[in-house]
């Protein structure tokens, strides 16, 4: 119940926004599929993958620190349950791949591992960022291979499976 209302409001809030279109949306899709794999907690992996990138969405420094907080805010207006508030907030936490700290949960593994996958589903959002980043077209490839790169490695086995053909498509557009 939870998750309708918190979608209804970020996507009303938030829609426009590339990053919702163009990785949150994806996030939530592997979510669902990784929550079920892992057996996971899927109203928390939804919540959290919802809201997990709410500190970038406000632009604000450290997104997952400040996310946790907004996200806290958030939930605490719609009368979710302190436990699980908490849930989801380690889960945002500890959601992005440079984080070196052991994922305690299955929930906080399950965002994690969505988190990355959603990359190599919009290839041409990694465009988007670039070039408004002004980044040039060789350099781009550049670095977006690079990227992939990086967040192929951060996969596992599983979460390998379910996007190595992709994987491979991609890389053979990249030069
Ligand atoms: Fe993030
Ligand atoms: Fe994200």
């Amino acid at each position: 119940m939870v998750y309708k209302k918190l979608y209804e409001f970020m996507s009303s809030n938030y829609g426009k926004e590339p990053i919702w279109r163009y990785h949150i949306l994806s996030v939530i899709k592997y979510s669902k599929k990784l929550s079920s794999i892992w057996k996971a907690d899927k109203e928390i992996v939804l919540v959290a993958a919802l809201l997990h990138d709410i500190g970038r969405l406000k632009k604000l420094k450290q997104h997952n620190i400040s996310g946790q907080e907004e996200a806290k805010k958030i939930l605490t207006q719609l009368n979710y349950p302190k436990e699980k508030i908490e849930k989801v907030k380690y889960c945002i936490r500890l959601h992005s791949a440079n984080i070196k700290l052991k994922r305690k949960t299955p929930e906080a593994n399950c965002l994690a591992q969505a988190d990355i996958l959603s990359q190599f589903d919009n290839i041409d959002f990694l465009f988007f960022v670039a070039f408004t980043n002004g980044v040039n077209i060789e350099k781009t490839n550049q670095l977006i291979r690079q990227k992939l790169e990086y967040c192929w490695k951060h996969l596992d086995s599983t979460s390998k499976k379910i996007i190595n053909s992709k994987y491979e498509a991609i890389k053979k557009v990249l030069r």
